[in-house]
């Protein structure tokens, strides 16, 4: 057993195989990334020897930087070489309506998300107050952009039922500080196509770039558009379009690190640049955020598109489609629950229409059957719900799940709704942001079983597979209460629970 509160340097070295051993072991207290069971933050192809091949992959250029690609042209080129596949996938390139798209590789979607707005700030520099127009089901990442570069975010409302912005609202948002439209293909939380052409239409007839967020689905929706699916435009093939963002580190089923921001040409790409030359270190010139980078995951992403190829992504594309289809059948054989939208890409979410069955603790049953699902809280006029990102690795496991979904709905019908007490209750009713102080902050975290130091590692039942994780098995109690307060006070006790949780070890 190794001693998890020590620090990470010792006097004295440990040998390689005790290290290892030692991260094998923390690494026991995590959700299961491969096996088709979790449903949220890994993608997991489950193709024999892929995972072999990329890490052997980042291996061999783990060391190479990305800061200079006049010394290390080796990185160029397999950049280079990204950006044409995920340009020609998405409608442009040689002999197409988008001839002379350009583009970077990032470390992530929030990261081109970041760039995207960046760049459609800067290419406007008279705008003194820049603002930006994304429909609320768009990735926090907008928000998290705006909030970094000190630009404006008007939200666009969703519709209830279809789970997309109406157009005429998304146009009426556009103002002359506008300096870009966002929409998604598709959102993340509910995996619906956004109306792209006419939001890229009411974009370019007011003058102002259009992004469309496909760092989720972007490698997925052409595959299932290929295989019969009746996706809708989304990309460079719709004329007002100025930017994609996708990520390979999702459905591209490559090892997280690698997202890839296209530009329809390069004068719209240009002020994503920064270059510095005042100084008397070297020369800098950034394409995107980071200055020094790992060869390492773009080598792997490298790997991972050259080894599957069209016909493996086709192959997995169809595995996910019909997965999604036999998880939505289950999730419609449970009397209670109802799909929040009828599964057009890779997601499928649901909700409850039975006062009597609790999402949250919905959750937490079928979490203890082996299902790692990711609750989302109630938001405007949305309910809560549950969501499933779906992978080809799940396919064989379908079968299994709507036994267990219903075995899960009757275990978590006769629990019965989570009851807060009433003090937390009304403790929450009452605070604001502002009167949150460190001792309610630590009171409230070790009532909710949250962080719990000084025992710290050992809140999971001593028996289960997570004991020693500093969170608890059954989170029922934490959604419950974040579901319950304000959004502000959702965010800032996201926060200093994050932040209890981040504890050196010394
Ligand atoms: C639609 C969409 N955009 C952006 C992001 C952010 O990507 P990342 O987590 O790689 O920063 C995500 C992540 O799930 C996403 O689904």
């Amino acid at each position: 057993m190794i001693d998890k509160r020590a620090g990470a340097l010792p006097v004295e070295g440990v040998p390689a195989e005790r290290v290892l051993d030692e991260i094998r072991e923390l690494r026991g207290l995590d959700r299961p990334t491969h096996g088709g069971r979790l449903f949220a933050y890994v993608y997991d192809p489950g193709v024999a020897g892929l995972d072999e091949l990329a890490h052997a992959a980042h291996a061999e250029s783990a060391h190479v930087n990305g800061l200079d690609p006049t010394a290390f042209p080796s990185l160029l080129a397999m950049e280079n070489a990204l950006v044409g596949a995920a340009a020609r996938l998405l409608g442009g390139g040689p002999g197409t309506s988008a001839p002379d798209v350009v583009g970077s590789v990032t470390g992530g979607g929030t990261e081109s998300l970041i760039l995207a707005v960046k760049t459609a700030r800067d290419a406007r520099p008279e705008v003194a107050e820049p603002r930006i127009v994304v429909p609320v089901s768009g990735h926090a990442a907008f928000a998290k952009a705006a909030h970094y570069l000190r630009v404006a975010l008007d939200p666009v409302p969703v519709d209830p039922v279809t789970l997309r912005p109406a157009v005429a609202d998304v146009a009426a948002a556009i103002r002359p500080e506008t300096v870009l439209v966002a929409c998604s293909a598709p959102s993340y939380a509910h995996g619906v196509v956004d109306p792209v052409a006419e939001i890229a239409a009411v974009a370019a007839a007011a003058g102002v770039r259009c992004h469309v967020d496909a760092c989720f689905g972007g490698w997925t929706l052409p595959w299932l558009r290929r295989l019969g699916a009746p996706v809708p435009p989304f990309d460079f093939a719709v004329d007002g379009v100025t930017s994609i963002s996708v990520d390979l580190h999702k459905y591209a089923y490559a090892p997280k690190g690698v997202s890839v921001l296209l530009h329809r040409d390069p004068g719209l790409r240009a002020p994503q640049y920064f270059a510095y030359a005042d100084w008397p270190g070297y020369t800098m010139v950034n394409p995107v955020i980071a200055s020094t980078r790992s060869g390492g995951p773009i080598a792997a992403a490298y790997a991972t598109l050259r080894h599957l190829g069209e016909d493996g992504y086709l192959r997995l594309a169809a595995l996910t489609r019909d997965a999604v289809a036999g998880l939505a059948d289950a999730v419609r054989g449970v009397d209670g629950l109802r799909l929040m939208a009828e599964p057009e890409s890779s997601v499928v979410c649901f909700t409850s229409t039975d006062p009597g069955l609790d999402l949250f603790v919905l959750v937490d049953e079928l979490t203890a059957r082996g299902w790692h699902t990711q609750p989302q809280l109630a938001y405007a006029d949305l309910p809560a719900s549950v969501h499933l990102t779906v992978t080809a690795a799940v396919a064989p496991r379908v079968a299994e799940f709507g036994p267990d979904l219903a075995d899960a709905v009757a275990a978590a019908r006769a629990a019965g709704p989570v009851q807060l007490p009433p003090e937390l209750l009304a403790l929450a009713g009452s605070l604001t942001p502002e009167a949150l102080t460190p001792e309610l902050i630590t009171g409230l975290a070790a009532g909710l079983g949250l962080g719990a130091a000084p025992a710290g590692w050992g809140n999971p039942a001593p028996g289960s597979a997570r004991a020693g994780a500093p969170v608890p098995d059954r989170m029922a109690v934490v959604n419950t209460l974040l579901d319950a307060v304000p959004v502000r006070l959702r965010e800032r006790l996201l926060v200093e629970f994050v932040g209890l949780l981040q504890n050196p070890t010394y």
